[in-house]
């Protein structure tokens, strides 16, 4: 069990939430939930004690063991991927490591062989025996194959690391774990497997995600953050959601009549005040109007971000041409003879038989990499505009918002710069922010920003719904819907594909299979 009373969390004037009281308890699956922003990733860190509150304290059981799921990607790099597994429990870790130094001596002192027994003792009760079997199990149930778990994480994909984090958040049957969007960049595979390893999950697991197919799925209780409030539901997220729509509209319907009520009684009392024989049921009503009291709407903090890519200039008749692209990263080949010419208004879906395929390949045409042989030309007519799987570079400075996004623009004048800002719901005060301290959804919004602002007519889109609210997921496939030139994009979002492509490249092992159609209608054939 583990919970918060009284927690408040302010940066600077901004209240994240005020005075919060909650407990999450064992067998249950919690789902924390809220726009892009509201301060989930925070609640988190304050749980798992990353994070100091303003006020307030969190509580947990003696004894109990807390995981979380990593998110910095890099952090183990030098480590084996088993070991970085099984430093998921950290004291049973310690106790591996002090032994095997005591039994790595030449000499073996008396104090030596007591605290060896010591460890040893101590090393039974966590199971130390079965631990590195269970890491294995883990990681092989999430894919990742045995000849990979003796390597060290430098030499694994960028995906094939969101699995060993995962699997070190999963390992030794912790008391409390805590995911945060887990399943971003998890391929269909591992997140039905997460989705089963949830469900039979005995403890406490306390879940951030956007997704509302995996949150149905897993959860048994749904934390909203909104009004400032994390308010606890019952049930899965369609039960929330369907709920939370009640309630507002009981709140709105009440409202309505109350102010009707008001309006009535303020009528009555300007008609007859001044007349002597109803100045008394006057008095009266005025005492009735005194006591009806609104209830207090806050405004929710999910907004529909406006997004519209406009281009300065209109795409010429040659767009693309992609002759013969091969390309080798750490010796695995990873494009074989790729080519393709893209034509007007063609929006089209990459596949590919590895992620990494798509993401080099975008990397190449936007201009980051090199390719180790073949051509790629563009039309003199087109500019382009990236979005990069992996933004943390883009993100590493102390600049305010609005001085990160002027960086690129022509247009220097704040209010210019502003203008693009407001769309992504960064108002006055909040475009003030350091952009090192943005939430992973605000920094997404931010991107967005860059390549409106850009005037492009040719936008790449590495999976550009990853972090994103369901509020700007609908505004992002709007803005792509609309734009009248050129795109080339890949996402996890079936949606997307299926309401924005027209066309579909297939990345092959060796070439492409290349399609005019839609992304349901290719599926069937493939
Ligand atoms: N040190 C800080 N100073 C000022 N503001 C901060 C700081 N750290 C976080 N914030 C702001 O607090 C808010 C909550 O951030 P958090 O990362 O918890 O959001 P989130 O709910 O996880 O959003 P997302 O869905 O995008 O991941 C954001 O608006 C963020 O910019
Ligand atoms: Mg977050």
């Amino acid at each position: 069990m583990i919970g918060a009373t009284g927690v408040t969390i302010r940066f600077g004037k901004r209240v994240l939430f005020e005075d919060v009281n909650i407990k999450f308890t064992k067998g249950n699956c919690y789902g924390l939930i809220g726009a892009n922003g509201a301060g989930k990733s925070t609640f988190l860190k304050i749980l798992s004690g990353e994070l100091e509150p303003s006020k307030g304290e969190i509580y947990m059981d003696k004894g109990e063991r807390l995981s979380v799921l990593k998110q910095d990607h890099f952090a183990y790099e030098n480590y084996k991927v088993i070991d970085t597994v099984m430093t998921g429990n950290s004291e049973l870790y310690k106790i591996m490591k002090e032994k095997d130094e005591i039994y790595a001596k030449p000499d073996f002192s008396e104090s030596d062989g007591l605290r060896a027994a010591k460890l040893e003792e101590r090393f039974s009760e966590l199971d130390g025996w079965n631990a590195e079997s269970d890491a294995a199990i883990l990681l092989n149930n999430l894919g990742i194959s045995s000849e990979l778990h003796e390597k060290n994480m430098k030499d694994l994909e960028g995906n094939e690391k969101v699995k060993v984090l995962l699997a070190q958040a999963l390992f030794g049957n912790p008391d409390v774990l805590l995911l945060d969007e887990p399943t971003n960049h998890l391929d269909m595979a591992s997140v039905m497997w997460l989705e089963e390893f949830l469900i039979n999950f005995e403890n406490t697991v306390i879940v951030v995600s956007h997704d509302r197919y995996f949150l149905n799925k897993v959860c048994t209780a749904i934390c909203d953050i909104d009004y400032g409030k994390i308010e606890l539901f019952a049930g899965n997220y369609d039960f929330w959601y369907e709920s939370s729509q009640l309630i507002q509209k009981q709140m709105k319907d009440s409202n309505k009549k109350k102010e009707e009520k008001i309006k009535e009684l303020q009528d009555f009392i300007a008609r007859f005040s001044a007349n002597a024989s109803k100045s008394k049921q006057a008095t009266s009503r005025k005492k009735s109007l005194e006591k009806i009291e609104l209830d207090e709407i806050k405004p929710s903090n999910r907004k529909y971000p406006y997004i519209d890519f406009k281009s300065d200039r209109e795409c010429g008749k040659d767009i693309l041409k992609v002759e013969n692209i091969t390309k080798t990263v750490d010796g695995v080949k990873v494009l074989d003879n790729v080519s393709f010419t893209i034509t007007s208004g063609d929006k089209t879906v990459f596949l590919g038989y590895s992620e990494t395929a798509v993401s080099v390949l975008f990397k190449i045409l936007a201009g980051e990499e090199t390719p180790d042989s073949g051509e790629i030309t563009y039309g003199t007519t087109i500019t382009k505009t990236y979005f990069p799987k992996d933004n943390t570079s883009l993100f590493s400075d102390d600049r305010t918002i609005v001085d990160w996004l002027r960086q690129y623009s022509k247009e220097q004048d704040e209010t210019y710069v502003r203008g693009f800002l407001g769309r992504m719901l960064f108002s006055q005060e909040e475009a003030l922010k350091k952009v090192n301290v943005l939430s992973g959804g605000e920094r997404v919004r931010c991107v967005l920003a860059k390549m409106m602002l850009s005037g492009a007519n040719l936008l790449i889109m590495d999976d550009p719904t990853n972090h994103l609210d369901m509020e700007s997921i609908t505004a992002l496939n709007d803005g792509m819907d609309k734009f009248k030139e050129v795109i080339l994009f890949t996402t996890h979002d079936h949606q997307l594909s299926q309401t924005v492509g027209n066309r579909i490249i297939d990345i092959k092992e060796n070439g492409v299979v290349d399609k005019r159609t839609t992304y349901d209608e290719y599926l069937n054939l493939e």
